[in-house]
């Protein structure tokens, strides 16, 4: 019989394989896979964790019309339909409604290993390289500007103010990306989150000295 794990996978890669909103199948594997990784050292319930890494972007509150608690009662529904034991199903719904960023003032806390693991998971995805691809991505499919020199970046203190309030992609890197690497929970994972940080600040660098462009003969 297929695992639940492996019936769990074909589901969500059905699902959002094509996607191009920066929730893509790929970035799913990368943070099962980077889950994977972190929990060789750092410990926690393999099958929760993979369960939860695959379902942690189930229904984003950012793309089903702004229902906050909506991802952990999906999956959870999910799991019970496909014969998995309750209490598990509990920890892997705990982690689904958890895992997300609220704001800059807002804490995220999520108190169990498995939950720690997978929210490292996404942020590490979130940074980066590949954080830098998905944020472009992501703003070019809400419509949002790529820069406004004039906005001001905000460090919110409520959820409903990051969530709603207009912002450009640059700015996204001041309210997010860049203190993200400062709010990983373990230690293998904060030791991968330094290097793509810094990787993060040369890109903004380069970006704001060709943004700012002059001629020395001018
Ligand atoms: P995650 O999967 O890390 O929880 P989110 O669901 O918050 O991330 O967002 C998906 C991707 O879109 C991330 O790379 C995130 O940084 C990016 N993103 C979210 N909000 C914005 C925004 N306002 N502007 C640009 N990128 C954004
Ligand atoms: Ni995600």
């Amino acid at each position: 019989m297929k695992s639940i794990v492996a019936t769990i996978q074909d589901q969500i890669k059905s699902q959002f394989e094509g996607d191009s909103s920066g929730h893509d199948w790929h970035h799913i594997m990368r943070v099962v896979n980077m889950s994977k990784h972190l929990q060789k050292t750092e410990g926690g319930d393999l099958e929760i964790i993979a369960l939860a890494a695959l379902l942690h972007d189930i229904s984003d509150y950012k793309f089903n019309g702004g229902k906050l608690d909506e991802g952990g009662k999906v999956a959870f529904k999910l799991l019970l339909d496909l014969g998995y034991d309750e209490v598990k199903a509990e920890q892997v719904k705990y982690i689904v409604d958890n895992v997300s960023y609220k704001g800059a003032n807002t804490p995220s806390e999520i108190n169990t290993i498995e939950g720690k693991i997978v929210q490292d998971a996404d942020r590490i995805d979130a940074i980066g390289a590949i954080g830098i691809g998905r944020t472009f991505a992501y703003g070019g499919n809400k419509n949002q500007a790529m820069y406004i020199p004039e906005l001001e970046a905000k460090l919110h203190n409520t959820f409903e103010e990051y969530a709603n309030e207009k912002t450009s992609t640059i700015n996204h890197f001041h309210e997010k990306l860049l203190l993200l690497s400062e709010r990983l929970n373990t230690k293998t994972a904060k030791e991968i989150g330094k290097k793509r940080h810094q990787f993060m600040e040369d890109f903004l660098t380069q970006f704001y000295a060709e943004w700012n462009f002059q001629s020395e003969s001018n």
